[in-house]
């Protein structure tokens, strides 16, 4: 009875064995499993970098400057005039050979944080990664992840032209000793979260001080951070971001920053040349958050000392009759855009009545726009943007001279009058 009693029991759990077989899988199925479920979490988590790294990619403008006319995005060979000499940008698509295809999520982040090649040598500051060097470690990832996706493009970028003795990497050891700082931003605790998320992206993957600060003869950012500049290499002036004078939004309503960043116009100003691509290769782009922190913290930079907006001049005898030729100039062509009271026309045409980019002590952004015309920045909220005509052949120095003096002055405007021979300089590029 007993040995049945023993063999009943175990062929009974031998069948529930079997029974539950299915149920109770084996540990080989249970690993085989687990670890799809886990390659579905990995892929998915791998896409939710890809996506993050993309956003992050444009608020970084990778590609304004590592693509080239017409080019494909990312491929390189992008010119870069500077001060030292003409940069062609690298390739940054993942191409084996051309590209980064062969650098590590580790390498990725020493360019970014510390400015170093993947064969070790130094890259010159053009790389913004003065700036960069604030980013995450996480952020780098995401956007090595990013780019990492993109499609291989094979094109070997031609060598940068960078004169003697400049193009001695070496020296950018003394350099790098001398001016650069490495260090991934600092959250300050006594600001608010959004302020700190506006502060890293003014200051770290925006790289706004690359342009919007004064250079010394080495490329180095000299004096106070975001208080305006000459951009090396070309005639464009970007200006303080902490002058009330200059682009200081410290009096504007959060709303009207937020406009101008995303869309590149605002009732008070206009984003043109680099800016506009600015605008529209980039900051179109960012998420309402983002847009609202950047602005939350451009909002509350200091102010600097008032810039000297050179002499603005008393309105009497000679210079009275030059103002009112000025003003016959701008009548004939100018004011059926720009309005008789210089007050432009809404979301069309940029008021130059209280526009501070008119009246910047450096006039060259404004003779510049009268000489080449432009258009407000292109972006998906307005794809085909109000333009105005290049004047360059239809008026001669003497008149841009009278017309930008005349603009600078009139309707409570207030600047120094401009001379035939800074508009000359101007046709030539000259700054
Ligand atoms: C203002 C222009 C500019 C911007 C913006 C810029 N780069 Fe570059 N980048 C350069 C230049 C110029 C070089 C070459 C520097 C050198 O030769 O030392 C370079 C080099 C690099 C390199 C090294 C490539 C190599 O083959 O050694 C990487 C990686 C890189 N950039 C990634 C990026 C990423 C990622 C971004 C966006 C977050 C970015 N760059 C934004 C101008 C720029
Ligand atoms: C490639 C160079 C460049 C970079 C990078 C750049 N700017 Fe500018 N910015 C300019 C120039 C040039 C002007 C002057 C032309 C103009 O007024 O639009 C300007 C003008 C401005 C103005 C004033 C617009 C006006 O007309 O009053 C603001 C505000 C501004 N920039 C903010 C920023 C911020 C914020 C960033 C970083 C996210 C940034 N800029 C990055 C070149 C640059
Ligand atoms: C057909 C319409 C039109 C005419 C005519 C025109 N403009 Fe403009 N103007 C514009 C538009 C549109 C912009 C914005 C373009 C841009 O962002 O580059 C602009 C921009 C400017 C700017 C730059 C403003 C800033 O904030 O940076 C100045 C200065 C200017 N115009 C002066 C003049 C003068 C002087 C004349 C006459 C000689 C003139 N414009 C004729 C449409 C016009």
């Amino acid at each position: 009875m007993k040995w049945v009693a023993i063999t009943v029991a175990f062929v009974g759990l031998i069948l529930l064995g079997i029974t539950l077989l299915p149920v109770t899988p084996s540990s080989a199925s249970v690993e085989k499993e687990s670890s799809q479920t886990l390659d579905i979490a990995k892929q998915q988590s791998r896409q939710n970098q890809q996506v993050r790294g993309a956003y992050l990619t444009r608020a970084g403008n990778c590609m304004g400057c590592h693509t080239a006319k017409g080019g494909p995005p990312y491929a390189g060979g992008h010119i870069l005039a500077t001060a030292i000499g003409s940069f062609i940008t690298p390739n940054i698509t993942p191409d084996e050979e051309t590209g980064i295809g062969r650098w590590s999520e580790q390498e990725f982040w020493l360019a970014l944080h510390d400015g170093m090649a993947r064969d070790g040598r130094p890259l010159y500051p053009a790389f913004p990664y003065t700036d960069y060097t604030k980013i995450t470690r996480e952020d780098s990832d995401a956007i090595f992840a990013y780019l990492q996706s993109l499609p291989r493009v094979e094109q070997r970028t031609p060598p940068s032209q960078i004169r003697f003795p400049f193009n001695l990497r070496p020296l950018l050891y003394a350099w790098r000793a001398l001016y650069f700082t490495k260090g991934v931003y600092q959250h300050e605790a006594a600001k608010s979260d959004e302020w700190n998320r506006g502060a890293y992206l003014v200051q770290g993957l925006g790289h706004c001080n690359a342009c919007h600060t004064t250079r010394n003869p080495l490329g180095a950012s000299q004096g106070n951070v975001l208080g305006g500049g000459q951009i090396m290499g070309s005639n464009w002036y970007a200006p303080s971001l902490t002058s009330l004078q200059e682009a200081s939004s410290s009096d504007w309503p959060i709303e009207d920053i937020v406009q101008l960043l995303t869309t590149g116009l605002s009732s008070r100003a206009v984003a043109t040349g680099p800016m506009g691509d600015v605008v529209s290769q980039s900051l179109q782009h960012l998420t309402e958050a983002d847009a609202q922190a950047m602005a939350t913290y451009l909002k509350s930079l200091p102010e600097s000392a008032p810039y000297s907006r050179g002499m603005a001049p008393e309105l009497t005898g000679e210079v009275d009759k030059q103002f009112r030729r000025g003003g016959k100039i701008y009548e004939t062509y100018c004011q059926d855009c720009h309005g008789n009271f210089g007050q432009g026309a809404p979301g069309a045409y940029p008021a130059l009545a209280g526009n501070r980019g008119v009246t910047l002590a450096s006039p060259i952004n404004a003779i510049r726009s009268i000489l080449n015309g432009g258009y407000a920045p292109v972006t998906a909220s307005n794809p085909r943007p109000y333009g105005m005509p290049p004047f360059a052949q239809v008026l001669r120095d003497e008149e841009i001279a009278l017309v930008s003096s005349y603009i600078r002055n009139a309707w409570g405007n207030r600047g120094s009058l401009i001379t035939e021979v800074q508009v000359d300089r101007s046709r030539k590029g000259l700054q």
